[in-house]
């Protein structure tokens, strides 16, 4: 009995430990012809590598992670194809050192506040969002619409008051590592609810914001693995199921995976996810949503339908002129430039994905923004940039809105 309980210690100890990056490089490499964009393909498909970005446009650099072991042969290849490549990340978990150091060092927030600083944890958000409705009860009403996985609270906010207004819907945080899209969700909800300036923002249009839609991974992504993509609902051999291929609308097609493992795996069906199950019955409870925004990093893409396959949508126009205006919205601040279209095309196709569900259940205007990366860093934007990510990214909601505004 004493041996099995310390068994279990020993377990627990070891499921909680953080997932070491020691040693792990990041390649930038740029295809510069079609053969080489194709070759590119084929080393991600072979699953060894840990391709952080996936357009093969030409000119488009994609940062690989490659670990140790597989350094010198992944060189070799690369100099066979004649590829230039340069080392963005020497040592990734030198990087993630940092960070978890920084986020140690951050100034804690007086709680039921939030700041944008720092990354902040689960707890800390829900406080902020329970705080604000206590504190703007006309405008704001804050609610759990389901749990997750692991027994979290998924919770939303309303801002705007009007039950006859139509409303814009936006989710952040499916993919857990993502850490700059809560942040901004946040900044958003901030601007919206806080600043007096702001206030005519809600009193046309009401605003559904999810700032954390995969609480599970989020968590996680701080407590073990930093680069937790993933849910954390149990499967028979691994863990998670990429949310963003989980929802019902062309279910199972293109850049989606049956394999438990992966880092894109669809789930065993539509809506398995309490996450996104829950997500999209609260959806369903709205009657006009003129507009969805899905908050992701990284690339600097302003992404719209459909994503499920090469298809364009047949108001591709309005959604390229929308996104468009988000573009140069964010682009007016400090010169950050995003590259705006049709998601499979400029990405890759992938189904099952929430823009396109909106856009063919609610939201005839759907996009994906993909924020910017930290330079080299990747998803790892480092803290100290959060707040200028965030601003210019506001600008581009606000140049969203300001259409949707006038067109309704
Ligand atoms: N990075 C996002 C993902 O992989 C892009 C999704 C774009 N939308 C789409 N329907 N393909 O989930
Ligand atoms: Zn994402």
């Amino acid at each position: 009995m004493k041996v099995l309980a310390l068994l279990a210690v020993v377990l627990t100890a070891v499921l909680a430990e953080q997932v070491n990056y020691d040693g792990y490089k990041v390649y930038k490499v740029t295809p510069r012809s079609q053969d080489q964009a194709d070759f590119l393909k084929s080393l991600e498909d072979s699953g060894e590598f840990d391709f952080w970005d996936h357009t093969r446009l030409l000119e488009y650099p994609v940062s690989i992670m490659v670990k140790p072991a597989l350094q010198a042969s992944f060189e070799n290849v690369l100099n066979l194809k004649y590829m230039h490549y340069s080392i963005l990340i020497d040592d990734v978990e030198r990087v993630f050192k940092f960070e978890r150091e920084a986020q140690l060092r951050a100034p804690k927030v007086e709680k039921g506040r939030i700041s944008f600083t720092e990354y902040h944890r689960y707890d800390v958000i829900q406080a902020y969002l329970e705080n604000l409705a206590e504190q703007y009860p006309d405008n704001v009403e804050v609610g759990t619409f389901g749990t997750s996985s692991e027994g979290r609270s998924m919770s939303y906010i309303k801002i705007g008051n009007n039950p006859g207004n139509p409303t814009i819907v936006m989710d952040a945080g499916i993919h857990a590592r993502e850490w700059i899209s809560p942040a901004t969700a946040l900044y958003i909800i901030e601007q919206l609810v806080e600043n007096q300036d702001y206030a005519y923002l809600s009193e046309n249009i009401n605003w559904l914001i999810v700032p954390v839609l995969n609480p599970d991974g989020y968590e996680y992504t701080h407590t073990n693995d930093r680069m937790w993509r993933k849910t954390r609902s149990r499967g028979s051999t691994c863990y998670g199921v990429d949310g963003n291929r989980n929802f019902g609308f062309q279910f199972g097609g293109l850049g989606t995976s049956s394999n438990e493992c992966s880092e894109t795996y669809r789930g065993k069906n539509a809506f398995s996810e309490p996450e996104t199950a829950a997500y999209s019955e609260l959806v369903k409870t709205l009657n006009d949503v003129p507009l969805y925004i899905a908050l992701h990093s990284y690339g600097s893409w302003v992404l719209f339908p459909w994503g499920y396959d090469y298809v364009y949508a047949d108001d591709n126009d309005e959604l390229q002129a929308v996104g468009d205006r988000i573009a140069n919205a964010i682009y007016n601040v400090g010169g950050t430039r995003y590259t705006v279209g049709n998601a499979a095309y400029l990405l890759y196709p992938a189904a099952g994905a929430s823009d396109d569900w909106m856009k063919s259940t609610i939201a005839p205007l759907s996009f994906t923004l993909e924020l910017p990366g930290g330079g080299s860093q990747g998803f790892d934007l480092p803290a100290s940039q959060i707040s200028s990510v965030v601003k210019e990214t506001w600008q581009g909601i606000l140049a969203a809105y300001s259409y949707v505004s006038k067109k309704y």
